[in-house]
């Protein structure tokens, strides 16, 4: 575990394991430890790095009124470059999907492979962006605890267990109330970035939990179809694949992987 410093603000990351780095982001409103499953997994393959983003975490808090997904793209980039790394397996969940577009089309040459989970290329329709308005007078309003009650079980299949649905909610209601409201504004303003797959130069791999219902097997094949990539449905998993079923996440990215000599 670290702290780097970046853009003058400080990034709290975890690492694992050894050899070409991959780096995780995760979604909202979560932190770093929603990938702890997938590098103790993966730590023999992969230099495993997870930064908490801008005001999430234990990184710094945020004085952003609007939590971009292009800075958070930028700031993962000077945090790969203070650690003198050259290029990544990029992986990101939802909102870290998000983000690892937005990075894909800014930093192209930064990227070895890139797995999209539980995620959309496209941007938010005009329903999605007036809940994502209510959802941030809510959180100012009355706090995280109803948000969180309400988001926990979107995220997971029915299936899910207490604990890892107890570990979610310590997460959601962990989060700075205004990092919450700030990233809300900027996925809102997000563009459809389905552009970017069809342009994109390196293996990409779409990974989606059967029972998603926040980004559904349609999102994913949309993405998978631009892209060109290979689509692996997870079963008896929601929104958040990676906890929920972390063997068959764990077997895609080893897929994906398996298919790039690295640098
Ligand atoms: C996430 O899991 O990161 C969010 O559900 C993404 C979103 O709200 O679009």
């Amino acid at each position: 575990m670290a702290t780097i410093t970046v853009n003058h603000h400080q990034f709290f990351t975890r690492e694992r394991g050894r050899g070409p780095v991959a780096l995780f982001v995760h979604g909202f409103p979560l932190d770093s430890t929603m990938w702890l499953e997938q590098t103790e997994r993966l730590s023999d393959v992969r230099r495993c790095i997870v930064p908490d983003l801008r005001g999430f975490g234990s990184s710094a808090p945020s004085l952003r009124t609007v939590l971009t997904m292009e800075e958070h793209a930028d700031d993962l980039v000077g945090i790969i470059d203070v650690l003198g790394i050259e290029r990544v397996d990029l992986v990101g969940l939802s909102m870290g999907g998000y983000v690892a577009l937005a990075f894909a089309e800014r930093h192209p040459d930064r990227l070895r492979t890139l797995a999209l989970v539980d995620t959309k290329s496209t941007e938010d329709s005009e329903e999605g962006k007036a809940g994502r308005s209510a959802a941030a007078l809510r959180i100012a309003t009355e706090g995280r605890a109803g948000f969180a009650t309400d988001m926990v079980p979107m995220l997971v299949s029915e299936s899910a267990s207490p604990w890892l649905r107890a570990r979610l909610r310590t997460m959601i209601e962990a989060a700075p109330a205004e990092s919450i409201v700030a990233a809300l504004e900027g996925m809102k303003r997000r563009p459809d970035r389905t552009a970017v797959l069809s342009n994109i130069g390196i293996p990409v791999g779409v990974i989606v939990g059967e029972h998603d219902a926040l980004t559904p097997l349609a999102d994913a094949d949309h993405m998978a179809a631009a892209a060109g990539a290979a689509l692996s449905i997870v079963p008896d998993a929601g929104h958040m694949a990676p906890v929920e079923n972390p063997a068959a996440v764990e077997a895609a990215l080893r897929s994906l992987w398996g298919a790039v000599s690295p640098d």
